[in-house]
């Protein structure tokens, strides 16, 4: 194979990888690549198994069946460090930060710069807050202060810390598992900005979620889980947004859901047609009962009442 080259060898590939857990199928025959410099979005809705294949991916998981290639080779990644080593950065969804912790403690968890040695090695507070300040402002984020605990920054902006550091650790692979899903509107784009950031910086990003709305301006290619299995890959000029929300709420289940909601517009008409009749009803009822519109016969009994009362004075009071 001597034509390969970066353009055509994904980053990384899943081939018919299927996940049993006991008797349950989490995963069946699924196959998925990701190239350098392109966002590849995972959609599924509750339950469909992403969650399953990027553990596959990070190394958390082993797959019951199929292959998994990193750079065109055969990997079998036995712990999340492995695939780490390998440039698989994965940034999960309680990204395992500490939030009383400054930014820039956070940023190098794990791979702290020291200084000096022996009993006088320590932290490099100097080195990694300049690290840090600069990583950011790559992706665009501008801190007052490194120092600032994680905890107090916005879900939003935590991600976005997440991001520079896998980035910063020279991660090829990114994998992002529903990074926008409890973030606002605003806070969702900030994220979805720092994502193309590290599109643009060459890597090849995994997107994790539920919504299309999200997936949708920033992926390259599109995914689809439904209960385990996959529904296909698509490239974004081959699907449109509303096809991709359609096939995410399932083909079936939407029809399902078209005809209930069908049968309640008929209820609702038919629930319609009767408070109309009622109010019909009640209406003529109402001009019945008003004196003007009663027959003449009762105007005259009214009138025969009406002279057995006692006389009024001017203002009609007795
Ligand atoms: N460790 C496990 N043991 C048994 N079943 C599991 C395990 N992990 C996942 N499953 C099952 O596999 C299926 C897929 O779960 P998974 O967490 O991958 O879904 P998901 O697409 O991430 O859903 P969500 O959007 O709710 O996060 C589910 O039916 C789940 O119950
Ligand atoms: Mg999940």
């Amino acid at each position: 194979m001597s034509t390969i080259n970066t353009q055509t060898l994904p980053l990384l590939e899943v081939q018919d990888v299927s996940k049993y857990f006991g008797s349950v199928i989490a995963l069946k025959d699924i196959s998925m690549k990701v190239y350098a410099g392109e966002v590849m979005c995972l959609l599924g809705d509750n339950g469909a198994g992403k969650s399953t294949l990027i553990k596959i991916l990070s190394g958390v998981h082993r797959p019951s069946e199929g292959q998994y290639l990193f750079e065109g080779k055969e990997v079998h990644f036995t712990s999340p460090r492995d695939a780490l080593n390998v440039g698989i950065a994965t940034v999960f969804q309680d990204l395992a930060m500490i939030p009383l912790m400054g930014i820039s403690r956070n940023f190098f968890l794990g791979s702290e710069p020291t200084k000096g040695w022996g009993p006088f090695r320590r932290f490099d507070v100097q080195h990694a807050n300049h690290v840090t300040r600069e990583e950011l402002s790559r992706m665009g984020i501008q801190v007052r202060d490194t120092g600032q605990p994680v905890g107090t920054l916005s879900g939003g902006e935590r991600q976005s810390v997440a991001i520079a550091r896998a980035v910063y650790f020279g991660a090829k692979v990114l994998i992002l598992d529903e990074p926008t899903a409890a973030l606002g509107v605003k806070e969702a784009g900030i994220v979805l900005r720092y994502i193309a950031q590290a599109r643009s910086r060459g890597l090849g990003v995994i997107f994790i979620t539920h919504n299309p709305h999200h997936a949708y301006p920033i992926g390259d290619h599109f995914t689809l889980l439904n209960r385990g299995r996959s529904l296909g890959t698509f490239a974004k000029s081959e699907i449109s947004r509303e096809e991709l929300t359609g096939m995410m709420a399932g083909g079936e289940a939407l029809e399902e859901l078209s005809h209930e909601l069908a049968e309640f517009a008929r209820t609702d008409e038919k629930a319609a047609a009767t408070l109309a009749e009622v109010a019909r009803e009640f209406g003529a009822e109402a001009e019945g009962l008003h004196v003007e519109q009663l027959p003449a016969k009762f105007t005259g009994s009214e009138q025969q009442y009406a002279d057995q009362l006692p006389p009024t004075d001017g203002e009609g009071k007795r």
